[in-house]
């Protein structure tokens, strides 16, 4: 079986591990009053170039966008994000459960990837004040989107600076974010804060680490409010230092972005394979930017796939979702690359 389903597929990372297993001596204070979790601290405020960042590891990506995002925006607000993001097809309403009632608005655009000027027609549609209408109060990127794509380091300026002209504030849902960093090289506080981002949710579980995720406040009202959201919601986890380690390890010596560029390089080996498919009608839907995929092929290829076994997700009769991890070897996507040209080439 080769596995391209998800990310979330792959196993922890010997680092991580090794991380969890040197924290795992002796005792220490319960619920983030160890010295790991103060480390942590200071690892995100130097990875992220912020002196005052504050981060806040919690045990999965829906429990850091439903908890950002909830200390983000009124009960009464609106989040803006693309209607393929994540929290607003995905989370079954974690961010209305926990703001006490915020709803999830969608802003179209290319590629997965919201518009300028769809943001702008959205915003000028609202009745400001109007309390029959819940008022627009985040803008939510996924980075990289639920289709693979990213937004370049201009084009999340400009849709913050549209947000902020409506005091709006900016969250990143970065569940695969070291994707994102890695493949537009950049620096995270590039691609954050210094972009305009209040608060990310940082995502490590599908890049190698086991169920720890963090958010990662740049703004300290929404940091102030974690604090006790993080507690009420029961991510304050008694042992949290093992959290703290893993996402301190994944931070540092860069291996959440050497992990991350593994996973990136397989994805385009993989689609420089099905990019010579073409005429057997395998096609990309979308640029695959980081480390995912969706490929459309004959329908009766991607059964003869699935058959040979190769594990993906069918979005579609013809559609598949193919993601690499930091797990998946260059032998895999070899493999893989071989059974789909024998699956379109029979099928053809
Ligand atoms: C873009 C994005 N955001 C958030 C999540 C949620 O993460 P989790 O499954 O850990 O709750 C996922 C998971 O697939 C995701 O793809």
């Amino acid at each position: 079986m080769i596995e391209l389903r998800s990310d979330n597929a792959a196993g922890v990372a010997p680092d991580i591990l090794a991380a969890i297993e040197t924290a795992n001596t002796g005792s220490a204070l319960a619920y983030g009053g160890d010295e790991l979790t103060a480390h942590l601290q200071d690892v995100v405020r130097a990875v992220f170039e912020h002196p005052t960042a504050r981060v806040f590891p919690v045990t999965s990506g829906t429990a850091a966008n439903a908890l950002a995002l909830s200390a983000a925006t009124p009960p009464w607000g609106a989040v803006l994000c693309h209607p393929t993001a994540h929290i607003i097809g995905a989370e079954g309403g974690a961010t209305s459960l926990l703001s006490g009632g915020a709803v999830m608005q969608g802003v179209g655009g290319e590629h997965a990837l919201i518009a300028p000027e769809q943001l702008r027609a959205a915003l000028e549609a609202v009745r400001w004040g109007d309390p029959h209408e819940s008022q627009p109060s985040v803008l939510s990127l996924t980075l990289p989107s639920d289709h693979g794509t990213l937004y370049r380091l201009e084009q999340v300026s400009e849709l913050t600076a549209i947000a902020r002209e409506h005091e709006m504030r900016v969250h990143v849902d970065g569940a695969r974010i070291a994707n994102a960093v890695a493949a537009l090289g950049c620096s995270p506080a590039d691609l954050t804060w210094r972009a305009g981002v209040d608060v990310l949710s940082l995502g490590a579980t599908k890049n190698g680490a086991m169920s720890a995720e963090a958010i990662v406040a740049f703004d300290e009202r929404v940091a102030d409010e974690l604090v006790y959201r993080t507690k009420r919601s029961g991510h304050v986890t008694s042992k949290l230092r093992f959290q703290s380690a893993q996402v301190a390890a994944y931070l540092t010596d860069g291996l959440w972005l050497r992990l991350a560029t593994h996973a990136n390089d397989r994805m385009r080996e993989l689609v420089a394979e099905l990019e010579t498919l073409a005429s057997y009608g395998v096609r990309l839907q979308e640029h695959a930017d980081v480390n995912m995929a969706w490929a459309a092929m004959p329908a009766p290829a991607l059964d003869a796939a699935a058959e040979a076994g190769v594990l993906f997700y069918r979005m579609a009769p013809e559609v598949a979702r193919l993601v690499t991890s930091w797990q998946t070897s260059a032998e895999e996507v070899v493999e893989a690359a071989a059974i789909f040209r024998d699956a379109v080439t029979r099928a053809g």
